[in-house]
């Protein structure tokens, strides 16, 4: 049978623990191309963000342009990056890194996405897992990037599910809702992937264990001590996690949905983000259609998202298995 094309991504990130457990499924996925990766303050400073992003993909050997974009949110004041979550360095806190010698595309994050989409439209995907700052201000930069994108796949938000930095909104939006807004309120083909999806795949330390054994390699080696930690975080807030070490994968779950949407049900309306108030980072979703509602702000042209309600979580753990100990690891 034929392969079919891999799908080419840029892949918009702050790594980030499971940010980095979703950049090594994805190159480990034969499915996935990633061809740029743009990073984002938000588990991490930018800067921090970009070194990480680097040093991940020197450790496997692969040449992907990496840049940095926006430092801060559009409209907010930023905030300390969650070092008790990912670690001060955003890996787990390495106790050393292998020396190196892969560099900056000198490009902002939002001018490399514009300048691929514009080199090759219709066939970039973005996956964004972190603020959407890069990508509001790509749309700022490039006002028909909606149609120069194959589609866009961001993990943030939440419908159902109690949010992770308030009752009700996810980290990724609330930390730059404003940039949240623009993306979800332009005409991209646009999937959301959220905490209602995320917070049922729970990935146990034991697996990361098992692919580090399996590969012996430094890249699989790291990635076994930043989930490590990231595990400790989480097994302090959920019982389940507590008895037997892991964690969400957020990330990962963004690339899961591009290589196999059928392990999600999907529910679609337009969605709005709180920018202001007690409810900063909420995502509104519109279940009902088009209403004349008295509230500005729901008018009848909003582009639809498709967002993934529930997901069959041992068919992603399964995929995340099969792929990571494959044979993706250069010597
Ligand atoms: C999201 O926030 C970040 O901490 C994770 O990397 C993920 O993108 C989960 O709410
Ligand atoms: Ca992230």
């Amino acid at each position: 049978m034929k392969t079919p094309t891999p799908r080419k991504v840029i892949y918009d990130t702050d790594p980030g623990v499971d940010d980095a457990m979703a950049l090594y499924f994805a190159l480990a996925h034969p499915g996935i191309d990633v061809v740029g990766i743009t990073t984002t303050f938000g588990n991490v400073s930018v800067e921090q963000a970009a070194t990480n992003a680097l040093y991940l993909t020197a450790l496997v050997n692969r040449e992907i342009p990496v840049t940095r974009g926006v430092k801060t949110p559009w409209v907010k004041t930023g905030g300390v990056p969650p070092d008790f979550i990912h670690g001060a360095d955003g890996l787990g806190n390495l106790s050393s890194r292998v020396p190196t010698t892969n560099h900056l595309d000198p490009r902002s994050s939002a001018q490399f996405i514009v300048d691929i989409a514009r080199e090759q439209p219709g066939d970039i995907t973005l996956v964004a897992v972190g603020p959407l700052g890069n990508l509001s201000l790509a749309l700022k930069l490039e006002p028909e990037l909606p149609k120069l994108l194959r589609e866009v796949i961001i993990m943030g938000g939440t419908i159902d599910e109690p949010g992770n930095v308030s009752p009700v909104a996810e980290a990724n939006i609330w930390n730059d809702p404003h940039a949240a807004d623009a993306v979800f309120t332009a005409p991209w083909k646009l999937t959301m992937v959220g905490l209602d999806v995320t917070h049922r795949v729970v990935t146990e330390l034991a697996l990361f264990k098992k692919i580090a054994d399996h590969h012996r390699h430094v890249a699989t080696d790291t990635l076994h001590h930043a989930v490590a930690f990231y595990s400790t975080f989480y097994s302090g807030l959920h019982k389940h996690l507590a008895l037997n070490p892991g964690c969400f994968a957020h990330d990962l779950l963004a690339f899961i949905y591009l290589v196999k949407p059928e392990l999600f049900q999907m529910e679609s309306g337009s969605i709005r983000v709180a920018t202001d108030g007690i409810a900063q980072g909420q995502t509104m979703m519109n279940r009902r259609g088009y209403i004349d509602y008295p509230q500005a702000g729901w008018g009848q042209h909003l582009p639809m998202t498709e967002v993934c309600m529930q997901v069959d979580a041992p068919g992603c753990l399964a995929l995340l298995e099969e792929t990571m100990l494959s044979d993706w690891l250069a010597t």
